[in-house]
């Protein structure tokens, strides 16, 4: 059985900057299977070879080391192309009538990945139910939905809706690239292939956690696409709060996708939905100075491109354990880390000079970019009869893996799509249920109870309010992986 990869969108960034040169250095690896060919689909009418040509140059821009001659070829063999659009029923017509033809008579497992516009997904998905695209009858069919899923919880589920008109929920594959970050999936196996952390890793030992998504790069050339949706949609929503589950959730009984999945969307199901009457308490939001002078963005916009949020998660394991969130853009690195914060030790027994404390450990978990993780905790200092000082116990991937590049996260996310396995993938009820978390917070925003939009300066940590948030509750942000 042979497969085929469909790409609406094919002339577009997404493609070009990401699906093609992941689809190249998994076959690099030898991990793509040769059955393997890849359909673009888009309005301009290019022949296979023009795609072939534009996609050669997105390999040398974007897909990393330099490769031979032969393995371009081969890969670029793989690639083919149809012009059309898909509101229009001629040109799906044409991609039905070649995706036979190059399929011939055998069966074929297909995967549709909508590296379109949002607003195409749900006209896509119907024309391809409409033109018997999706009858599992010569071989599966499967979709691949790209992110944002829906603006808030009611056009989540209409897409939802839209989607299962046509495809059954377990060939429905939405992406969220923070699952396929290889930093992001050793957080189940640090929890769940150790003894060490797991007893401690609850509302007994923990004190607090933090997630922090930051970006150096302001809104740039997306302003006008930004303005619309604002750092909760764009990151928390869907990023920041799977990070979050991560962390959180409980044991699955196994690594089977549903046993994963359940657990996950258990997590989000226990996090306590933001009160108007908490906004001002528990949520941020910012805006960093001359945003507003972007092209596309409106002079009076409210559009935050900061935001940090308290949570809690009204469950046995969380009770009473906030997990403090911020993301934003222009702030004075890109790093995405999460830092376990255990209590402090109930009793000093220690001669520490007058008004010392002990610190108390944690453990940072560094998503990007020098990936690893650094467990903090106290050391006697050599010569001295009992001075403390926190010292580190780092593991980075470059130091114990050495010559081993990490992947991009699309590499893992599109062969698992064509291998037919949705673990690292959103399912429609989690997704829904994030939304019915970050509604009432973007709604909040538009109403006399939300916190005042406060400016923050490019290169700071986001605004004052950020700071104030963790003070009220007696902490303050921290960097863990600072010395990665
Ligand atoms: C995307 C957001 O989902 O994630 C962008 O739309 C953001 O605004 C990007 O820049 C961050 O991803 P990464 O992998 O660079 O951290």
């Amino acid at each position: 059985m042979s497969r085929t990869l469909v790409v609406f969108g094919a002339t577009g960034d997404l493609t070009r900057r990401k699906l093609v040169p992941a689809l190249f250095n998994l076959q690099r690896k030898g991990r793509l299977p040769d059955d393997v060919r890849i359909v673009g689909f888009s309005r301009s009418p290019l022949s296979d070879d023009e795609f072939r040509g534009r996609m050669a140059e997105a390999l040398v821009e974007f897909a990393g080391a330099p490769a031979s001659d032969t393995e371009r070829d081969r890969f670029l063999g793989r690639l083919h192309y149809v012009a059309g659009s898909v509101t229009d029923d001629r040109g799906m017509e044409t991609l039905a009538e070649r995706l036979d033809e190059l399929e011939g008579e055998q069966c074929a497992d297909r995967l549709y990945y909508l590296a379109i516009a949002p607003r195409f997904y749900a006209p896509t998905v119907a024309r391809l139910g409409a033109m018997d695209m999706v009858c599992d009858d010569h071989g599966e069919r499967r979709v691949v939905v790209e992110k944002p899923f829906g603006t808030d919880l009611a056009s989540a589920r209409t897409l939802n809706e839209a989607i299962h008109e046509v495809f059954e929920e377990r060939s429905v594959y939405r992406i969220d690239h923070y699952l396929g970050k290889e930093t992001a999936q050793n957080i189940l196996f640090t929890r769940f292939a150790n003894t060490v952390f797991e007893p401690l890793w609850n509302r007994n030992y923990i004190d607090h956690v933090q997630i922090t998504v930051a970006e150096s790069v302001d809104v740039d050339h997306r302003a006008e696409f930004y303005d619309g949706t604002g750092v909760v949609r764009d990151m928390f929503q869907n990023h920041l709060l799977q990070l979050l589950t991560l962390v959180a959730m409980e044991p699955p009984s196994s690594f089977d996708a549903d046993a994963v999945r359940n657990e996950k969307h258990k997590t989000l199901a226990a996090v306590r939905p933001i009160t108007s009457g908490r906004l001002g308490l528990d949520t941020v939001r910012g805006q960093y100075a001359g945003y507003r002078t972007n092209e596309g963005v409106p002079d009076d916009s409210e559009t935050a491109t900061f935001a940090a949020l308290k949570l809690e998660i009204d469950n046995w394991r969380w009770q009473g354990v906030p997990f403090y969130l911020r993301s934003g853009k222009a702030l004075p690195e890109k790093v995405s880390e999460i830092l376990v914060q255990f209590r402090c030790p109930p009793h000093n027994m220690f001669p520490l000079p007058p008004g010392a404390t002990l610190s108390s450990n944690y453990l940072a978990i560094c998503i990007q970019p020098d990936e690893g993780m650094h467990l903090r905790f106290e050391a006697k200092v050599p010569d001295t009869v009992a001075d403390l000082q926190p010292v580190d116990m780092e593991f980075h991937y470059r130091d114990n893996f050495p010559g081993v590049e990490l992947p991009e996260a699309y590499e893992r996310l599109l062969l698992d799509a064509l291998h037919g396995d949705p673990s690292l993938f959103a399912r429609s009820d989690t997704i829904e249920r994030a939304w019915s978390l970050m509604d009432p917070v973007v709604e909040g925003w538009q109403t006399d109870a939300a916190p005042p939009l406060e400016v923050y300066e490019p290169g700071d940590w986001g605004p004052d309010g950020a700071h104030a948030l963790m003070r009220r509750d007696g902490r303050r942000w921290k960097r863990g992986c600072r010395h990665c």
